[in-house]
């Protein structure tokens, strides 16, 4: 399965009548489910006034990091820096926050809502360099769906 190819399915969970978190998981589980090299997808959320995020929902081994403050591991320094991170190597990462030692990269693109970073998607990956600008830009494109949901 092609991860353009899950995009009809994921319009079709958003455009479903569940709360947004419960959509929120259902594409977790979808990418995880569907796309060999995602093995763990979470949404992490800006808590509202405080400087962390909290996990609200997951598809993989379940992680103890439910809650990061910003600054710390990959997901913090996005919440601050407002960039996509692309991570080949995790070992080659000093502020890296491990959840599993199975996994070998990570992308975590942020989530904006009216020109807010308010979250993010994390995944991670067994298999070392598994995500390109195709990942990059796919990504970016299911947060702009879930925006609307939020
Ligand atoms: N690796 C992340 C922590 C979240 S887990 O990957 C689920 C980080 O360094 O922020």
């Amino acid at each position: 399965m092609q991860k353009n190819d899950l995009k009809p399915q994921i319009t079709s969970i958003i455009n479903g009548d569940e709360e947004a978190v419960k959509k929120m998981q259902a594409i977790c589980d979808l990418l995880q489910d569907k796309l060999p090299t995602y093995n763990w997808v979470g949404f992490y959320m800006a808590h509202e006034t405080e400087p962390r995020l909290h996990l609200w929902c997951q598809a993989g081994e379940p992680t103890d990091h439910v809650v990061i403050p910003f600054g710390k591991g990959i997901c913090g320094q996005v919440a601050v820096s407002n960039q996509n991170f692309v991570v080949d190597d995790v070992k080659a990462q000093d502020n890296y926050i491990a959840c599993s030692i199975y996994v070998k990269s990570e992308v975590v693109i942020p989530l904006f809502k009216d020109g807010k970073n308010i979250g993010q998607i994390d995944i991670d990956s067994n298999t070392v360099a598994a995500f390109d600008e195709s990942d990059e830009r796919f990504l970016e494109w299911v947060n702009e769906q879930v925006a609307t949901i939020l």
